[in-house]
């Protein structure tokens, strides 16, 4: 496994994070354990999760929500010390007017119950979600930087932000010497290229870690849904998930998949491999999040993750690129 450091902070990463979004909302404890002492055993030192993740997020019931970090806190234990934790926080995660949000008063709140769930006394890498047009930069990071004087932070990151956000937020980290958001946690994927028009150039300029979330395009990468037959049974779309369906809608998906299965074919690898590979060490990705929900899953994506796609390969996909 390759180890990065994660922008300009001295913590290594591995290029492959494993996301614990199916843990709990998808699969069980057992299931989970298995995948994740599997990630570990291969030398994956990131374990992405959310305050949010958990059954709660498909079916709308608050006590649902929070599985993920639940089970990953029974699961680590012994193992907490070998991985760096990054939670995310700001979607609701209750009934009151309060229960969402990156207000001093929730980030305090979301901080405190992620660490009950997780077993832990201290969030390696704390995520907010997305952008609060709520709140002002100055009371979040306040906030947040208060957290990390505390002990209960270790670094800060954003998620889901545009790029004049990130700059917005890091000179207000500058102005008042609070910590700055290191890394930025995007979905890129073969599907999902829109970050490379502000966010890749902007972390480079500003040595921003990236974490690329949904790699294999929550499914569609890895081949397994298509336009004549109806999804498999376990499958997330057949879950219902959202956001999946959105970029299933997509023009010209299914024939882009096949382009790229192609070549996939070509090179000896299959879909999933690819898709996983180019994310993984595209120049400007820290670490790549895979979503397993099988062991299968992680073993397969990183069977080829350190071989280098050539020049003509790569070539090969862009030409290919139709979204
Ligand atoms: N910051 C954010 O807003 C945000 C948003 C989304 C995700 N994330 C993070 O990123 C992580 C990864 O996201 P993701 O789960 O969407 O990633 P993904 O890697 O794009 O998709 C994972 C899904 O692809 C399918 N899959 C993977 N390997 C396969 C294989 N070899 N053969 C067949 N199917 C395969 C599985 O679908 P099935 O389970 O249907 O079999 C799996 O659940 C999440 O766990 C979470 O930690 C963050």
């Amino acid at each position: 496994m390759e180890y990065r450091r994660l922008g300009r902070t001295g913590v290594q990463i591995s290029k492959v994070s494993l996301g614990t979004m199916a843990f709990g909302r998808w699969i069980d404890e057992k299931a989970s354990a298995d995948i994740l002492y599997k990630a570990l055993d291969l030398g994956i030192n990131v374990v992405d999760t959310a305050d949010i993740y958990g059954r709660g997020m498909d079916n709308g019931n608050f006590d649902q929500l929070g599985e993920s970090e639940t089970i990953l806190g029974n699961i680590l234990k012994q193992k907490r010390k070998d991985v760096l934790i990054s939670t995310k926080l700001n979607n609701r995660m209750g009934p009151f007017i309060n229960d969402r949000g990156q207000s001093r008063h929730h980030i305090f709140r979301a901080v405190e119950a992620s660490l009950q769930r997780l077993q832990t006394d201290t969030i390696d890498i704390l995520h907010v979600h997305r952008f609060d047009p709520n709140s002002t930069f100055e009371e979040s990071l306040r906030a947040l930087d208060d957290l990390i004087s505390q002990g209960k932070i270790r670094y800060i990151a954003c998620s889901n932000f545009a790029a004049w956000q990130v700059a917005k937020a890091h000179g207000v980290s500058a102005l008042h010497h609070f910590a700055r958001y290191e890394s930025i946690q995007a979905e890129y994927s073969l599907i999902s290229r829109q970050i490379e028009q502000e966010i890749l150039p902007f972390a480079k300029s500003e040595q921003v870690g990236i974490l690329a979330y949904s790699p294999l395009g929550r499914g569609i990468l890895a081949g397994k849904y298509s336009s004549a037959n109806p999804p498999p049974k376990d499958s997330r779309l057949a879950a219902g998930e959202v956001k999946l369906k959105e970029l299933i809608a997509q023009k010209h998906i299914f024939e882009y998949v096949d382009a790229l299965d192609d070549i996939a074919k070509q090179i000896g690898w299959s879909l999933p491999q690819l898709a996983f590979n180019w994310v993984a060490n595209h120049p400007d990705v820290t670490s790549a999040i895979l979503g397993a929900s099988k062991l299968s899953h992680l073993e397969e994506a990183l069977k080829y993750v350190d071989h280098r796609l050539t020049n003509d390969e790569l070539e090969l996909i862009n030409n290919a690129y139709q979204i």
